[in-house]
């Protein structure tokens, strides 16, 4: 810190405390509960404006959930990840500060740093690694870029939201070696480097206390400990208890405007039950958060001047690439020769209609989407390029999109319409105020989803719902079902967001011939829940075609063409926030179509646009296999440009890949009487496969350019490596140098921390990223953290250093290790 920011810090530290003595217990306990979905009320007389959050890791939507504000939607992080790269992680976080500028928003509600533990964890794609090294380091890349634009961050969900089955209750059972090594790792990492101005406790509960209750995680762990001044907020509707979230260190309670902190938690100050200290510190660290970013009078905010703007597009489209892992290219297939008039068949849905993000609070709507067929197609000759759907995955209902023109109208109980507003999909998400002009709550008695849907196939059509309630479904006015959907026992209490889609009716239309459609939802009185708002969706399903014959059309096209490049996909009922996987196969037909493709075609290229890993039984049959990820808006022009070699895939894996879901080391996702217990301790990812022995698809760190690397020396010392290494390829490339440490055998009758049986063989422990051309050598020089030789020592509640000889090794991917010397320590 310079002596400017200090100088600046202090200002701010002072006009915090002058406007926390001029607040009143009411006015104080006010400030800790949202006013609505997104926001902490402006209290004027103190020169303090209403602070506003938002979502989140991919992109910055605003306080509005809809297609109508459009936003930049990054690739999601585990691509981001997957680059190996904090610095590019800076630059995607300050071009979210500046979304969020545009925006109006304060803070955004990411990154997310939970770990991949289990490939079956629902927000995997969420996340970035089951490495806690990367993963802190990606976090504080992310963090510092978002906060160099003025804009807070709020690392989530502390801690041990790893998956999301019962999510809202779980108590995760997590020894404090692993606890310490694994799970907080990346917290403390991205606190103790990045300074972030918010954290985000989760759901769960975490050794039988709830996360916003924990006081000895989050006071003496995240604060006293290591230092963070920031503000703590709950997940939504996470904060359950006034007295014992206050005590626990809970700043915030979202969303409002019914929350257990306003009127409860100065009832609670009154009635003795918490000391006004604890409410004090809580307003204290909301009130730096508002100064930091420019919201309170008087404070110098963190970032007087936003910096240079950015090309969000062309960053998108750059990180899409930067994030892409190529992890087979058998006889260099990749890439591609477009020059020469060769021929691609490009097969698959998701070549068509894109997967470009994951579900859940994650989902943003960018202003446009290129899919791989729109990418290859401005990037190849034409009449060189070819299209089948091969195979369609996506075997549920979703939101009415394609074909549809849809606009939302809202009657009062005598019928009369109160407000009107346009649809970009069948999908109602008004949260809070967030209501087409005219409606409100209270006089809002239904609300019609209606339009005219254009068929692009002719056939059997599927229409249905999703969401909680009473609904009437008309097609040319005639009503075909009307129905009520309960809660069940279980349900999430976002079931209207993540829920199951339900099959209504179905309708066989012609292709180009219009219908009216129109969906009635009834709007439920509102009056006492905490939170205001409608959910609920029209959705649909075009006719089915014959599989068979959907495959057959796809290998005629690829027999035809000189390579084929196959989409596979995940679908938004796979990968989303709100509930875990059940196994890792891609959906539909789609593993019976590469097989096929891939007898008629030997150049096929097999591109997986998945946010965590699935299952490729058909790898070692096609010629390269590409993970795309969930690649962002500008999808389809990063594959274009890496297919294409414009550029090199950049990417290494950011988690092991298994074979098949049994080799992962974690696949019990499910609490057992409300407990889920990390077993396994230490032993995720890498760490386990290798104590185990087992050979994944693809191992950690994986990746292969379009060039070669000669690793030609390495040394070493307690605080850094340095490697040489030469591009012995012919074209200009980046190589993640990986540095494991292999810890020293232990003494095992000596002191248990030091015993090797129970510690990973080996572990990440630093990286760095190299650019060199055709013939050229760089070397690099990489810190080593302290860190990287130390275990938690449960019995002394204390980190240890472990002395005594470790191998250190400079790798291509943890099971591809170039150089090796051993350290003395
Ligand atoms: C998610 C958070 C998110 C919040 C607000 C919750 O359901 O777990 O990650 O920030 O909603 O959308």
């Amino acid at each position: 810190m310079t002596d400017a920011d200090q100088t600046r810090d202090q200002a701010r530290e002072h006009a915090v405390e002058t406007a926390l003595g001029k607040l009143d217990l009411d006015t104080k306990t006010r400030l800790l509960a949202g006013q609505d979905m997104w926001s902490l009320p402006a209290i004027p007389e103190i020169g303090l404006g209403s602070l506003v959050m938002s979502d989140g890791p991919v992109g910055v939507r605003g306080v509005r959930w809809t297609a109508d504000d459009p936003s930049i939607a990054l690739p999601s992080p585990t691509a981001l990840a997957a680059a190996w790269d904090p610095a590019l992680a800076r630059r995607a976080g300050r071009l979210l500060a500046q979304e969020a500028r545009r925006k109006g928003v304060h803070v955004v509600l990411a990154p997310t740093v939970n770990l991949h533990r289990s490939p079956l964890g629902g927000r995997h794609f969420e996340c970035y690694s089951e490495d806690p090294y990367l993963t802190g380091a990606v976090g504080t890349g992310y963090v510092k870029g978002v906060q160099d634009g003025g804009v807070g961050t709020t690392v989530k969900h502390f801690v041990g939201n790893d998956a999301e089955t019962e999510r809202f209750t779980v108590d995760c059972v997590i020894a404090p070696r692993a606890l310490r090594e694994l799970y907080l790792a990346p917290f403390e990492a991205i606190v103790t480097q990045a300074r972030p101005w918010g954290v985000m406790t989760s759901y769960n509960r975490v050794n039988g206390t709830s996360m916003t209750e924990n006081r000895h995680l989050v006071n003496e762990v995240l604060r006293d400990e290591w230092g963070f001044d920031g503000y703590n907020v709950s997940d939504w509707m996470a904060a359950r208890s006034t007295v014992g979230d206050i005590l626990g260190g809970l700043d915030v309670a979202m969303p409002g405007p019914t929350t257990v902190y306003g009127p409860a938690l100065a009832a609670a100050v009154r009635a003795g039950e918490v000391p006004e200290g604890a409410v004090d510190a809580a307003v204290r660290n909301v009130l730096r958060l508002a100064a930091r970013v420019g919201l309170l009078e008087g404070a110098p905010p963190v970032v007087a001047e936003p910096p240079e703007a950015i090309d969000g597009q062309a960053l998108a489209r750059e990180l899409a690439a930067r994030g892409c892992v190529l992890v087979r290219n058998a006889g260099g297939v990749l890439p591609l020769d477009a020059g020469s008039g060769r021929t691609v068949a490009l097969i698959g849905a998701a070549a068509r209609d894109a997967r470009i993000l994951g579900g859940g609070s994650a989902t943003v709507f960018p202003e446009r989407v290129l899919s791989p067929l729109d990418g290859l197609t401005a990037a190849l000759p034409p009449g060189t390029l070819t299209y089948a759907i091969g195979a369609d995955p996506s075997e549920e209902l979703t939101p009415a999109g394609q074909g549809f023109a849809l606009r939302a109208v809202c009657r009062d109980a005598s019928g009369a319409v109160i407000g009107e507003g346009s649809l970009p999909s069948g999908q109602v998400q008004w949260i809070g105020d967030d209501l087409p002009a005219g409606a409100a709550y209270e006089t809002m008695a239904t609300i019609e989803v209606t339009g005219r849907f254009v068929p692009r196939e002719s056939g059997p059509h599927a229409f249905g719902t999703r969401g909680l309630g009473a609904f009437a479904l008309a097609l040319d006015g005639e009503v075909l079902w009307e129905g009520v959907q309960e809660m069940g026992d279980e349900a999430d209490p976002f079931e209207a967001f993540f829920g199951a889609p339900s099959e209504r009716a179905r309708a066989v239309l012609t292709a180009g011939e219009a219908v009216e459609v129109s969906l009635t939802y009834r709007v439920p009185d509102m009056s006492t829940l905490p939170l205001k708002a409608v959910m609920f969706s029209l959705l649909h399903l075009g006719p089915r075609r014959d599989p068979d014959e959907l495959i057959a059309e796809a290998v005629e096209a690829a027999r035809a063409a000189d390579t084929a490049v196959v989409v596979v996909a995940t679908t938004e009922r796979v990968e989303s926030e709100g509930f875990d996987r059940v196994d890792l196969r891609l959906p539909g037909r789609q593993d019976d179509l590469v097989r096929a493709v891939a007898a008629v075609n030997p150049n096929t290229v097999v591109v997986v646009n998945a946010g965590s890993p699935v299952e490729l039984p058909w790898r070692e049959d096609v010629a390269a296999v590409l993970l795309s990820w969930f690649p962002g808006q500008e999808g389809g022009a990063a594959l274009a440009d890496v297919l294409l070699g414009a550029v090199e895939p950049g990417g290494r894996l950011p988690t092991t890949w298994p074979a098949v879901l049994a080799d992962a080391p974690v696949t019990e996702v499910v609490p057992t009487d409300g407990r889920l217990e990390y077993r396994e301790g230490l032993f995720i990812g890498y760490r386990a496969y290798e104590a185990r022995g087992v050979t994944p698809a693809y191992p950690f760190g994986h990746g292969l350019g379009y060039t070669d690397w000669a690793y030609e020396s390495l040394e070493a010392t307690a605080e850094s490596v340095r490697v040489r290494l030469v591009n012995t390829g012919s074209r200009p490339g980046r190589e993640v140098v990986q540095v494991y440490l292999a810890p020293p055998a232990g003494d095992p009758a000596g002191d248990p921390a030091d015993d090797r049986a129970g510690r990973p063989a080996s572990r990440l422990a630093a990286f760095a990223g190299v650019e060199a051309g055709p013939g050229e050598s760089v070397e690099v020089e990489i810190p080593l953290p302290a860190r990287a030789f130390e275990v938690w020592d449960e019995g002394a509640g204390a980190w240890r250093r472990i002395d005594g000889t470790y191998e250190v090794r400079a790798a291509h991917s943890h099971a591809d290790t170039r150089l090796t010397v051993t350290l003395d320590l």
